[in-house]
């Protein structure tokens, strides 16, 4: 057991975002090490990118792109930072970081607290030339008047540096972010965003990230909107408003977003939900609750090519990740099956359960 491994639970005792940013630190200081090959039997190709291993950081964790390579070098086969806003804005007072340690969840209404661009940008330009893939992404400012433009901006400032990109159009804390998830802006903000990767980074996916909240024909538009305008990937999903039934902690009172182990039903659900409509136009990453390798192994099963996780780190430790990827291993031989066998396998039988509460 590493000493940041021990350190990840230790932090627990802390108050969340305080912790948050000690780990930001230590392994900001850590020497950048490189990550142990991984099982060959993990690998997977996706939107023409070779990942070494189908188990991503979500963003939100590394926000400003400060350690990409040290969580690369903990084993994760990519890692996603951001969401980086154009301009620096503080997001919403604290305290708006709270875990739901009876349910192993999490609640945060950060609203994009963001140091913008340039800084992000050049850490990035610091790291260029370093193998690994670090996805980045993008959002917009609170008070931004063209918010669409916000986002041009973030593919046009990132170019040179992004393995990909996401759209995160599914934060539910920055009021009306959501509503770029509506038919006609969607295909606004993606025409305009695919128009500046045309332009300014070519062959770099564009990936599009949606709440779990939309019920199923707002799904159908979303993923027809996508299709028609070719996005590469969609990622399933963010952080949930809703608030299952389940919930213990005093802490699911709280406004924002819902993640980890209480996302995990709806998150997949939706996942699966996506999987049957795309038919194969695009892969899929899932996110949400992944805190296992039979979770990681459902979440796949349901339809995901790629998978993320941020929140169960925060209950499990960095560990976790060579637990998955051992698991998930172990699994492929057992089974005597390929990973991209067994993506989305389970779909079908997943959209008939009953709609998880
Ligand atoms: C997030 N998430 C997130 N997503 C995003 O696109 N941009 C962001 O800035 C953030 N910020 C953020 C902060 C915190 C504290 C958490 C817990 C989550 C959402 C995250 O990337 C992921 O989609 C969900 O959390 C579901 O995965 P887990 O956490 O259940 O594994």
């Amino acid at each position: 057991m590493s000493a940041l491994d021990l350190a990840l639970p230790l932090a627990r005792l802390l108050d969340p975002e305080t912790a948050h940013g000690l780990a930001i630190r230590a392994l900001a200081s850590l020497p950048a090490g490189t990550p142990a090959p991984d099982d060959p039997s993990l690998a997977m190709r996706a939107f023409g990118l070779d990942f070494p291993n189908p188990v991503g950081l979500a963003a939100g964790f590394d926000k400003e792109a400060e350690v990409p390579d040290a969580m690369l070098g903990v084993g994760f086969g990519f890692v996603e930072v951001g969401t980086i806003t154009p301009r620096p804005q503080p997001g919403n007072p604290r305290p708006r970081n709270f875990r739901l340690a009876e349910d192993r969840g999490v609640i945060n209404r950060y609203g994009f607290n963001s140091g913008g661009q340039m800084p992000a940008r050049e850490r990035l330009r610091l790291r260029r030339g370093r193998d690994g893939i670090v996805g980045v992404n993008v959002g917009a400012n609170k008070e931004a008047l063209d918010r669409v433009g916000d986002y041009v901006s973030g593919v046009e400032a990132f170019a040179e540096y992004a393995s990909y990109f996401t759209a995160n159009v599914s934060s539910p804390n920055t009021p009306g972010l959501r509503d770029l998830q509506e038919e006609r802006a969607l295909d606004e903000l993606l025409a305009r965003m695919l128009e500046a990767r045309d332009r300014w980074a070519p062959g770099v996916p564009l990936l599009l990230k949606i709440a779990p909240d939309l019920a199923l024909a707002h799904l159908d538009a979303v993923v027809q909107v996508a299709r028609r305008r070719k996005v590469d990937g969609l990622i399933v999903s963010n952080t949930t408003i809703s608030r299952p039934a389940s919930l213990r902690a005093p802490q699911r009172k709280e406004t924002g977003g819902l993640s980890g182990r209480p996302l995990f039903p709806l998150a997949t659900r939706m996942l699966a939900e996506s999987y049957v409509r795309v038919e194969g136009a695009f892969p899929l990453i899932g996110a949400g609750g992944i805190d296992s390798p039979e979770a990681a192994i459902a979440k796949i099963e349901a339809g995901a090519t790629l998978i993320q996780l941020y929140s169960a780190l925060v209950y499990e430790g960095l560990g976790l990740v060579g637990r998955i990827k051992q698991g998930l291993a172990a699994y492929l031989a057992a089974e005597d099956r390929s990973l991209s066998e067994l993506v989305g396998t389970r779909a079908r039988a997943r959209v008939a359960e009953p709609f998880p509460g």
